[in-house]
């Protein structure tokens, strides 16, 4: 297959383009470097400094005989993905190129803006473009668990019957986003429904939960192939940051009760999820909305078992309940439904204490590169900021 990844120089979307290319799948890489941009203006750095996507897909290049084509751009300019898809005309589009931080989009009004306007104008041009040069494309698109936020009732995947005043119908799931970037990715969602409805496109909406793991069977061949290790306030997530947190001898910062409860996933869960969709499509007219992620773990959960790790490796790690810079429910009924990618082929990687310990002896490793000014919880959802 022709699979265009948007975001190719990304945490995840690096590992992808290497999947599909390993496949025997004719990969485009596709990435205008804005994250990048993002972590040179807060200063933040990766665990392991990431090479250049140009040096990675030479390497990559170098070890497996496979080539990835590189195409550098800004989604956000309609010329560029009209371009885009006229020459690639792909059939299958992976679309990770967006803003992933809720911290970052509630830092001011310019980062909400950003944010919204990264990822809603990107996306709409996008499906304008699929619509003009390549309409049976399968668009498979990266949304959030956090889209739903926490109701007390099931999470169904994206539709929920509704019987109201004797009448029934089958409806979106209710979205309670909890920051301006899950609510660019519910304002995505509504884009692409909509114009599968009107243009019978055919896209598949992937909610993911947290990923964690840096390693995947294309990262482990070469140092050169690594993807990126965030563990900073902004871009980190909270198993990164916890690691991180106990190599450095800082109490885990548990964020109130703890009772906060997500889905998570390994990252070689999601290589094989998108996998599974894009071997899977949509079909035309249809918006497919699949949840992905394998298990759930509150906060508190997490921040034990990396005491637990700690301990294992002979470390004393504290845990320390501090404000909340959130705003969110810190106790809460949740059960998300994640069916459909098992019913696919998914059999998921559990995130054991084996897989624990190997990324703690892997941040362990590192522990002269972590910058200790840029793990601590920044910013907070209702102080007031420039
Ligand atoms: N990592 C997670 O735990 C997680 C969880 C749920 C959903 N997601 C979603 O998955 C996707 C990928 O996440 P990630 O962690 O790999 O993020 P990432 O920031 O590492 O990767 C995104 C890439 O997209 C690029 N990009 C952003 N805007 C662009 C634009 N306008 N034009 C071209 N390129 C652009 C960035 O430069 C970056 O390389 C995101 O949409 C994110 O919201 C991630």
């Amino acid at each position: 297959m022709r699979v265009l990844i948007l975001g190719a120089d990304g945490y995840l979307g690096w590992p992808t383009a290497m999947h599909f290319s390993n496949k025997g799948d004719d990969v485009v890489a596709v990435d205008n470097f804005s994250k990048r941009f993002w972590e040179l203006e807060l200063g933040i750095e990766t665990l392991e400094p990431v090479p250049t996507l140009h040096r990675r897909i030479a390497r990559w290049r170098q070890v497996t005989d496979r080539v990835i084509e590189l195409r550098v751009g800004d989604l956000t300019n309609h010329r560029f993905v009209y371009k885009l898809l006229e020459e690639i005309r792909p059939d299958a589009i992976v679309h990770y190129a967006e803003q992933p931080s809720a911290p970052y989009s509630m830092h001011s009004r310019t980062n909400a803006v950003n944010t919204q306007v990264n990822n809603i104008v990107g996306t709409l041009n996008l499906l304008f473009a699929i619509r003009s040069y390549c309409p049976n494309t399968h668009l498979v698109k990266l949304g959030t668990m956090g889209e739903y936020g926490t109701p007390n009732i099931d999470i169904e995947e994206g539709y929920i019957t509704i019987n109201h005043n004797g009448r029934s119908d089958v409806l979106p799931f209710p979205k309670q986003p909890g920051s301006f970037y899950h609510l660019s990715k519910v304002h995505d969602t509504h884009n692409i429904a909509f114009v599968c409805n009107i243009w019978k496109l055919a896209a598949t909406d992937l909610n993911q939960g947290v990923v964690y793991g840096i390693e995947t069977a294309d990262t482990a061949r070469d140092p050169e192939l690594r993807t990126a290790f965030h563990y900073d306030s902004v871009f980190g997530t909270v198993l990164n940051r916890f690691l991180v947190q106990a190599v450095c001898g800082i109490p885990l910062t548990v964020y109130g009760e703890g009772g906060q409860t997500r889905g998570f996933l390994n990252i070689n869960d999601t290589l094989r999820c998108v996998e599974l969709a894009v071997r899977n499509p949509a079909k035309a007219g249809e918006f497919r909305v699949l949840n992905q992620f394998t298990e759930q773990f509150s906060v508190l959960d997490l921040a034990t078992r990396v005491q637990a790790a700690g301990a294992r490796g002979g470390m004393k790690v504290e845990i320390a309940r501090v404000a909340n810079p959130r705003v969110e429910k810190e106790h809460h009924y949740y059960n998300a439904k994640h069916s459909k990618l098992p019913e696919l082929g998914l059999v998921p990687n559990l995130l054991t204490d084996e897989v624990l310990d190997r990324m703690l002896a892997t941040v362990r490793g590192h522990a002269h590169r972590i910058n200790r000014d840029i793990v601590q919880p920044s910013i907070a959802w209702a102080q007031k900021h420039p």
